[in-house]
């Protein structure tokens, strides 16, 4: 049997060029070896608040952007978190297994709640959430970006508890996070994560930006005074930053990116890095396009919801059963 990798990304904005580093670029890679769920996790997104028909929005235009990236939907299973009743059925026994304080401990929480007035409970218990995401599906494999380690290490605990207290029936997943590129940086103040829901939109490479703000975006972004292009993420995190993108896009080494660039300034090193991301992106933005437009993609959405419920069902039927949820039926 192949093994099972699941992975989500909300819908709360524009997708980043760290998005798709850390986790887009990915996707498309795993599919032949093993059986693939890749979720448009609605019900997370809506943990903050939301504007309903942009939220819509993005969530079709997020399916677009799985596809146009290169996910064959005759070998993976894409797919809306809320049109699969049994995340939000799932998500509530694991909120029954999970204490607050587990919850309260999330760095992501903590900053998403920091100073906040209207903080929702959903905010809090969006971990239990994810666990089901992942284990409904009795995944192996989690590929994420850098900041969801913590929630898989809270997913792989609720697991190993439920196994134990209630009934043996949950696989073990594992994080997978990329060697190079788990964490791109914002662009205007690389000390911080590239982030979807920045309001600095300079920040961020959104993937569906022209080319022409592309180029100006990598040509304003903070680097530092030295003009060497040299990789320290401490003193120049910024262009360390930008050497990454290039070393993930190009497949180069960041050794001999540095080499190449010896005796160059900043400026011939960024008007190249430019055109890399914009050939990069380009392709895939032409397909996005083809794709948002078509009926295809409802096609593909309603078969991926009745796939994935048809494999979510089963887990959450045992879930049931190991907390004595229901009713015996008699034959
Ligand atoms: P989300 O929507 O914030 O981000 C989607 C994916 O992109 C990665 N990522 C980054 N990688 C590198 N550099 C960055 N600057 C960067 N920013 C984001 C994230 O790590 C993620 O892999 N909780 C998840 C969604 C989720 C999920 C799941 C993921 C819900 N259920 C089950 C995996 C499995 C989230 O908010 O990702």
């Amino acid at each position: 049997m192949k093994k099972v990798i699941f992975s989500g990304i909300q819908p709360s904005g524009q997708l980043t060029l760290g998005n798709y580093i850390g986790a887009l670029k990915q996707f498309g890679q795993f599919q032949d070896e093993y059986e693939c769920f890749y979720c448009i996790v609605d019900e997370h997104a809506i943990t903050v608040p939301q504007d309903r028909l942009k939220l819509r929005e993005q969530t079709r235009s997020l399916a677009a952007l799985y596809l146009a990236v290169g996910l064959d939907p005759e070998k993976a299973t894409l797919f809306i978190q809320s049109e699969v009743a049994a995340h939000a059925q799932a998500a509530w026994i694991l909120q029954c297994n999970v204490y607050i304080g587990e919850l309260e401990r999330m760095t992501q929480f903590k900053d998403k709640s920091d100073g906040k007035a209207g903080v929702s409970a959903g905010l809090l218990t969006y971990p239990p959430l994810m666990a089901a995401d992942i284990l409904l599906y009795q995944t192996d494999l989690v590929p994420v970006g850098e900041d969801q380690k913590q929630h898989i290490e809270l997913t792989r605990d609720l697991a190993e508890r439920f196994n134990k207290k209630h009934a043996d029936i949950f696989t073990m997943p594992e994080v997978f996070i990329p060697k190079q590129g788990a964490r791109v940086m914002s662009l205007q103040d690389p000390t911080k994560k590239m982030s979807k829901s920045d309001a600095n939109l300079k920040n961020a490479i959104f993937l569906l930006d022209p080319p022409a703000t592309i180029r100006k975006k990598i040509k304003s972004a903070v680097t530092d005074s030295s003009g060497i292009i040299e990789y320290n993420k401490e003193e120049k995190p910024g262009v360390s930053n930008l050497l990454t993108i290039y070393s993930v896009i190009t497949g180069e080494t960041i050794a001999s990116i540095e080499e190449k660039y010896v005796g160059k300034g900043y400026g011939d090193f960024k008007t190249d890095l430019a055109e890399l991301v914009v050939a990069e992106l380009e392709p895939i933005q032409e397909r996005y396009y083809a794709y948002l437009e078509s009926a295809e993609l409802d096609t593909i959405l309603d078969a991926g919801a009745e796939k994935a419920a048809r494999v979510a069902n089963k887990t959450l039927k045992k879930m049931e059963n190991g907390v004595g949820l229901g009713r015996k039926r008699r034959k």
